[in-house]
């Protein structure tokens, strides 16, 4: 699906080949490409700029059907993103042409003054990910994804990365397998059918697969995590997933939310907060997609995949606010409001592995606050950690992959705002600001000394607007950034 195209540019033949150039800079060595991308400059109503693109048809100089020339802007703008962006629009107007295959020239690395593997990795991401739909639900399917997508390189460079284009699909595949579970209809991925479908997933990939069902939860005191799903007709799930490298010493714990749908219990959502909520979800898709692609990717380190799933609703089964629980931990946590979920199921299951998994570092991940989409909009997700080493880890392995995080403090003299006059917390805090720091404070009085951080994807976890290279719905936020965390740890 994806691969290196290495034959003489003159003898090759394409559907469509795809011609990247900048505004201000020849960025191709070819003198063939090169001259190409100056006719293309030539032409009235294009200059080079992002998002600009224009055809040739039937050219002369070559055997393709079409030329696509795509606009990046200024070459000192240029960077991976820059690349992954083109890619998806390039390969979204080869689909859009009724084309079956797409072909990159590529510029070159140090013409583009982006690093070759960046610069192969970033193409090769951007097109994958722009070559997925989400059509499952539509009756008419007019638009095929493309069949095959290749970069035009020198055999020399093929050679050397030539286990590239097998890596970029496998963490790809993994982002598209997580958008599609959160993309997924809250009524199609009750907990039962969204857990087996991880487990049927797992075991296929050779992972280590437990499924505690509700019995199992209560026998082992996860008190937290079942009085939220108390109020639903599904019922409770913790999956968890291993990895285990061969000679590894060290483990990483990997922590999702899984609320397949937050209608915020009792304390219920209002018309407008509740529509999108099918993606409450996010963090453990991510999580199991990530394990799933650990399991082809082999890093060096042993990962457990810690996924509690439920369904917050109002019923008469419902806990209320006012309720005490016991969590897995031990601690009493009295409810302040129903729809601060998120946390309760964390907690019990960040205890439970710290508990039974031992784990050098544990990271969860969570659409775990409308504040934190207030603090940073919806592209940027919140990294909380005490730990500055793998907060630092985090922070430039999301700078690789887009996956944009932004370090929020943790104020030990904010804790008290989560006090409570007769257990020994309250769920929510007693203010009304800082709602997605409260939110971790709440987090991390459950992690014991385990290095931890904890990330908040309530904003980047969906799009409502088509993106460069993701269409409408679960964006598969996280899985090429813990992918990209395990593999540097
Ligand atoms: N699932 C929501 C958070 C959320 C909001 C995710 C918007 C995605 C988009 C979470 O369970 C929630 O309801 N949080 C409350 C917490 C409050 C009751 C303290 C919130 O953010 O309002
Ligand atoms: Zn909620
Ligand atoms: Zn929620």
């Amino acid at each position: 699906m994806l691969t290196f195209e290495t034959s003489d540019l003159k003898k090759a033949r394409f559907e469509i080949l795809v011609l990247p150039v900048c505004e201000n800079a020849a960025v191709h060595q070819n003198r063939v490409l090169s001259a190409i991308a100056k006719k293309a400059l030539q032409q009235s109503g294009f200059d080079g700029k992002k998002d600009q693109q224009i055809t040739f048809y039937a050219p002369r100089e070559i055997h393709a059907r079409q030329i696509l020339v795509m606009g990046l802007g200024k070459r000192a703008d240029l960077d991976a993103e820059a690349f992954r962006c083109m890619a998806g629009q390039a390969v979204k107007t080869a689909i859009q042409r009724k084309f079956e295959s797409v072909c990159f020239a590529t510029p070159a690395p140090q013409k583009a003054g982006v690093a070759t593997s960046d610069l192969l990795e970033s193409v090769f991401e951007g097109a994958y990910l722009g070559n997925y739909r989400f059509d499952r639900y539509r009756q008419k399917r007019e638009l095929k994804p493309l069949g095959e997508i290749s970069q035009l390189v020198a055999a020399g460079t093929a050679k050397r990365y030539k286990r590239l284009p097998g890596r970029v699909e496998t963490v790809c595949e993994g982002t598209l397998l997580a958008r599609r579970w959160v993309s997924t209809p809250s009524n199609e991925k009750r907990p039962e059918q969204f857990a087996d479908d991880i487990a049927r997933r797992a075991e296929a990939a050779g992972l280590e697969v437990t499924v505690m069902d509700e019995a199992q939860l209560q026998a082992e005191g996860f008190g937290a995590m079942l009085a939220v799903g108390a109020g639903s007709q599904g019922r409770p799930q913790m999956v968890i997933l291993r990895y285990k490298s061969p000679n590894a010493r060290r483990t990483v714990a990997l922590v999702g939310k899984g609320v397949t749908f937050d209608a915020g219990g009792l304390n219920l959502k209002p018309t407008g907060s509740m529509e999108d909520m099918k993606i409450d979800m996010s963090g453990a898709a991510a999580v199991a997609a990530t394990l799933l692609t650990a399991a082809r990717l082999t890093p060096k380190i042993n990962v457990v995949g810690v996924m509690p799933l439920v369904e917050n609703m109002p019923s008469g089964s419902a806990y209320r606010p006012g309720d005490i629980l016991r969590s897995y931990d031990g601690k009493t946590v009295e409810i302040g409001n129903t729809d601060a979920e998120g946390r309760l199921i964390l907690i019990d299951a960040m205890a439970y592995t710290v508990k039974h998994y031992k784990p050098n570092f544990m990271i969860d991940m969570a659409t775990l606050t409308g504040a934190c989409v207030v603090a940073l909009g919806e592209k940027i997700a919140g990294l909380f950690s005490p730990d500055d080493e793998l907060a630092g880890t985090i922070e430039a392995a999301a700078a690789r992959t887009h996956e944009r995080c932004w370090r929020m403090p943790l104020p030990e003299d904010y804790q008290e705002l989560l006090k409570s006059d007769i257990a020994d917390l309250n769920n929510i805090s007693r203010g009304r600001w800082g709602g997605a720091i409260t939110a971790a404070l709440f987090l991390k009085e459950f992690v014991g000394k385990t290095r931890w951080a904890h990330i908040d994807i309530a904003g980047p976890a969906a799009v409502k607007k088509e993106q460069p290279y993701c269409v409408p719905g679960g964006t598969g936020f996280g899985v090429r950034l813990l992918s990209e965390v395990i593999g540097n740890l």
